[in-house]
């Protein structure tokens, strides 16, 4: 596609309301490689998917945060100040949020945010339901540009939470933007619990990610399902392949959607053409050790309190305190 082609489709994108999500596609499918932010992952059935990917027996991230959760929620929670706003980052089921709620009487506001704002809304009700008492206060929004928290919460002391290992779908340099807007918003002596997948066996992180029952495979073109619906691409579904890899050298799992075949890809007015064999990168999944995360944090303005780790030593939740010196 040439670049004046692009302009005229970006200009004609730009009107309707998906305009960020167009930009977005028509840039990454125009990048040699051809990629796509992981976020869009999470429409409604994305959202669904990944919940459905957690409870694949290959799928240890889940059970071994869960297992650290539910061992340690009373060492957190006496992290968290009395009154405070608990800010989650990308809540989506909040499974690992209701560990730490039952242990956080005397919490002010529990603030989930997420991007994928149907089910976001869905679990807010549920969460509602079971937690009568808790006064909940949920944030539609992409937490990798800035973002207003609630005026509500505006007087509240905050704490972060971040589980799923999340973090590790940034690139390094992402992840260090994150930490330091998180650490922002926090603010002074602010706690972060962060949840992080730490580096294993490939064959055991390749399981993880290319499950029997293909859950994940289903995830991953569901970004194209959504592309078709929501941009008027024409993806043949059946022409791109899931694939997923453990990349030793950079510490991350990567994963691809794979064409065939030598096909074009059209939408809405533009034109991507694809070799057989040509890939799609969707996301990366970076590991880290723990004393690797711990640098990280260091760098950008957290100090490491304490760190837990499942039986198996498959994942790790940090416990990190906002530095005085930022
Ligand atoms: C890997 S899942 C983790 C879900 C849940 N926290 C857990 O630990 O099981 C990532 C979550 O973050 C949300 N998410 C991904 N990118 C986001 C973004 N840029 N802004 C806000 N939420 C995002 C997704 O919708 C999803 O709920």
């Amino acid at each position: 596609m040439t670049a004046h082609a692009r302009r005229i489709v970006r200009q004609k994108l730009s009107d309707e309301p998906n305009a960020g999500l167009a930009a977005d596609v028509i840039a990454g499918l125009s990048a040699h490689p051809k990629q796509l932010p992981p976020k869009y992952f999470y429409d409604a059935a994305g959202s669904e998917l990944f919940e459905q990917i957690t409870q694949q027996p290959e799928y240890y991230p889940t059970r071994s945060e869960l297992e650290i959760l539910d061992a340690h929620a009373g060492d957190i929670a006496k992290l968290i100040p009395e009154g405070a706003a608990l800010i989650e980052f990308g809540s989506g089921s909040t499974r690992k949020a209701r560990l730490l709620l039952r242990e956080l009487r005397t919490l002010g506001a529990y603030v989930p945010v997420d991007i994928s704002g149907e089910y976001l809304h869905q679990e807010t009700a549920a969460l509602r339901q079971d937690f009568p008492q808790l006064n909940v206060v949920p944030v539609e929004a992409d937490f990798t540009k800035p973002f207003s928290l609630p005026e509500s919460i505006a007087a509240l002391p905050r704490a972060g939470f971040f589980p799923g290992s999340t973090l590790g779908n940034f690139e390094p340099h992402e992840a260090s933007a994150f930490l330091r807007h998180a650490g922002e918003m926090v603010g002074a002596n602010g706690v972060l619990i962060l949840g992080v997948d730490l580096v294993k066996a490939p064959e055991l992180l390749h399981a993880a990610y290319n499950d029997a029952a293909g859950v994940t495979a289903q995830f991953n073109r569901n970004l194209l399902v959504r592309l078709n619906r929501e941009l008027g691409a024409d993806f043949d579904l059946s022409a791109f392949a899931h694939h997923a890899f453990y990349n030793a050298h950079k510490s991350r799992i990567e994963m691809h959607l794979v064409s065939a075949r030598r096909q074009r890809v059209r939408i809405d007015g533009a034109s991507f053409q694809f070799r057989a064999g040509e890939t799609i990168h969707t996301e990366c999944s970076y590991k880290y050790s723990v004393d690797s995360l711990r640098c990280l944090a260091r760098g950008t303005g957290w100090d490491p309190l304490d760190v837990w780790t499942d039986a198996a030593g498959y994942f790790s939740v940090h416990a990190l305190r906002r530095s005085d010196e930022v």
